[in-house]
């Protein structure tokens, strides 16, 4: 098998990606695809070594500004892509260091009584039903929820998020792109206007205020963090709880330790996270110079991958990666990436997925996946690895 022979956004790469990369890894630890872009090089990380190796190497870049000043200027970027996420150095620390303090493991401790009362309040809102949508009906609404809350913003409004956020991360064709965007666009000028008005106590009035201060946050900055943190609370942990949920109920052995013993749930979200995580690949890195790596010759401007689930499913790096076992000791698992680029969501998503589950195994012990695995329908998306749809049986 190589780096040409599978379409990677397929039902059929998406159904078992792990089988695909083992057989690759070995022989292409860093290897040159042509799917992309046209005329575009891209390079993909399998191995854990040269998925480290990129996400720690500030020759691979983020801002599509320096790469390419010719054709990519603050005009024709969209602010989300000029969010901390795609960009380098200073401004990237000028823009994480804006939000680091309401995300750190301390503050996000503060929030697991509401994220306990939300997942309950999920929890209650399924008792009538026998078979329910896992995603639509838990797995969804707690992060969303919680970084609605955070932000200041209503959480009403989320199918409306949802709808926007899924353009960016699955695959779409310009015009419903731009469209979406210019939507999504519109919703927030609404409110930071209304919030600039009427501050609350809230990150979204907290980074207005910077923006109104002058030097620190430019107004499409702020559009840019707001974007990034609304797509990142809509994307991922929702995928932590849903793909965790999957693996439990598909390794019956490991949901049975873990109902008996619900003092596991820190180390079962590790393991949940490497075994079956919600990002599959890095966001776009682009090579800022032309220079050897891992025996390969990069040239300036390649763009680069890093399949971030392959890297957690080296045995090089781990002990029978295709082990799901939630008492693994030691896990250098990179489901939240590595170096500069580290997820600020990591405590808040760890939080989440370990309240969502122990609640969810306490009021519903019995659950049971309500469809074959084969009729199990994954999201087109390179990024994030997500179902469509978790049909469970609660009793
Ligand atoms: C289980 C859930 C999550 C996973 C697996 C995850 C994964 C990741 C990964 C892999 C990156 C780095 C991407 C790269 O280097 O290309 C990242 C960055 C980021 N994540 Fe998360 N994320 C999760 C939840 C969240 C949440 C809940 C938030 C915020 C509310 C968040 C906010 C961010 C931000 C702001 C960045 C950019 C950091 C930077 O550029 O310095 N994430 N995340």
């Amino acid at each position: 098998m190589n780096t040409q022979s599978l379409d990677l956004f397929s039902q059929q790469f998406h159904q078992n990606p792990y089988d695909y990369y083992q057989n690759i890894r070995p022989h292409q630890p860093f290897a040159k695809v042509n799917m992309f872009i046209e005329g575009q090089r891209t390079w993909m990380a399998f191995t854990y070594e040269a998925a480290e190796a990129v996400l720690k190497d500030d020759r691979f870049i983020k801002d599509m500004r320096t790469v390419f000043p010719d054709e990519v200027t603050n005009e024709n970027l969209p602010p989300i892509a000029q969010s901390m996420l795609f960009v380098d150095p200073p401004d990237h620390r000028r823009l994480r260091s804006l939000v680091q303090s309401g995300f750190t493991p301390k503050r996000i401790a503060k929030l697991s009584g509401r994220i306990e009362e939300i997942a309950r309040e999920q929890a209650s809102l399924m008792r009538n039903k026998k078979t329910v949508d896992f995603i639509e009906d838990y797995a969804f609404p707690i992060p969303i929820r919680v970084i609605c809350e955070l932000l200041g913003i209503p959480s009403e409004d989320r199918l409306d998020f949802q709808r926007w956020s899924n353009v960016m991360v699955e695959i779409s064709d310009n015009a419903h792109y731009d469209e979406s965007m210019s939507e999504f666009m519109t919703y927030l000028e609404k409110l930071i206007k209304e919030k600039r008005l009427s501050p609350k106590e809230d990150l979204l009035s907290d980074l207005i205020q910077v923006e109104e201060g002058g030097d620190r946050l430019q107004s499409s900055e702020l559009y840019g963090v707001v974007m990034l943190l609304i797509v990142a609370g809509h994307e991922t942990t929702v995928n932590l709880i849903a793909n965790g949920l999957l693996a439990l109920l598909t390794h019956p052995d490991q949901l049975e330790l873990l109902k008996a013993d619900h003092s596991l749930m820190a180390q079962a979200i590790e393991e949940l996270l490497r075994f079956n995580g919600p990002v599959e690949f890095s966001t776009d890195r682009w090579a800022r110079e032309s220079f050897t790596f891992m025996g390969q010759q990069v040239e300036k401007g390649d763009h680069v991958l890093v399949s971030l689930a392959s890297a957690d499913h080296d045995p090089a790096a781990f002990a029978d990666p295709s082990t799901l076992d939630i008492t693994r000791k030691k896990s250098p698992h990179l489901a939240f990436g590595k170096g500069l680029h580290y997820c600020l969501g990591a405590p808040l998503a760890r939080l989440e997925g370990e309240i969502a589950l122990r609640v969810l195994l306490e009021e519903y012990p019995n659950l049971t996946l309500a469809a074959e695995l084969s009729e199990l329908e994954w999201r087109q998306s390179l990024i994030i690895r997500g179902l469509k749809r978790l049909p469970i049986k609660l009793v």
